[in-house]
């Protein structure tokens, strides 16, 4: 028989204070919701392992702080990242201007050998809150965002229903997996 290939890939999680990017991977990861809002401080990382194809996959999942930006984060932190996922709340407009941001600083820490192919993946969270009543950013404006910059693959997302939470991730690896 033959033994499955492994790897291993470093994700990140950038995005702004609040948007979700803990409440995302504790649901992706555990399975958990927590209403509290507790901000993360500094990077640390979960791994999940999940099978595609033949391959064994264990995703390295950084959690950072949105409050920090890239302040205490060296550049050797983002070295070597299979992924990045971007992440905004789709009922504050503001966390989806500094999408920008985050996507060009990742880019200038990292420094991909092709910036143009290196992978994203963007998520618009919080899609439950208030029914989708208080919606800040459509989806066709996020899309659009995505397809400008070399079609980056979109999920909208509900850290607290689980809504696109395993989908997304699943895509996260295969578009790193594909990339390495
Ligand atoms: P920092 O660590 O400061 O960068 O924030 P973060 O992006 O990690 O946000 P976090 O996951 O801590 O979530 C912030 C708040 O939003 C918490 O109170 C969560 O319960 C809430 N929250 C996260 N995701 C969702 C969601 O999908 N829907 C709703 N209604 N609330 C959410
Ligand atoms: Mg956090």
């Amino acid at each position: 028989m033959l033994t499955p290939q492994r790897s291993l890939l470093k994700v990140i999680v950038l995005g702004d204070s609040g948007v979700g990017k803990t409440s995302l991977m504790n649901k992706y990861v555990y399975n958990k919701f927590s209403q509290q809002y507790k901000a993360t401080i500094g990077a640390d990382f979960v791994t999940k392992e999940l099978q595609i194809d033949d391959k064994l996959v264990t995703l390295q999942i950084w959690d950072t702080a949105g409050q920090e930006r890239f302040h205490s984060l060296g550049v050797s932190f983002y070295r070597g990242a299979d992924c990045c996922i971007l992440v905004y709340d789709v009922n504050i407009h503001k966390t989806f201007e500094t999408l920008q941001t985050w996507h060009q600083d990742f880019l200038r820490q990292a420094d991909p050998i092709n910036p143009e192919l290196f992978p994203f993946v963007l998520l618009g969270n919080k899609v439950d809150v208030d029914g989708g009543n208080s919606r800040a950013v459509s989806e066709k404006v996020a899309r659009d965002w995505c397809a400008s910059r070399g079609n980056i693959p979109y999920f909208e997302t509900s850290a607290k229903e689980g809504y696109n939470v395993d989908d997304a991730f699943l895509c996260v690896a295969q578009t790193a997996l594909a990339a390495e």
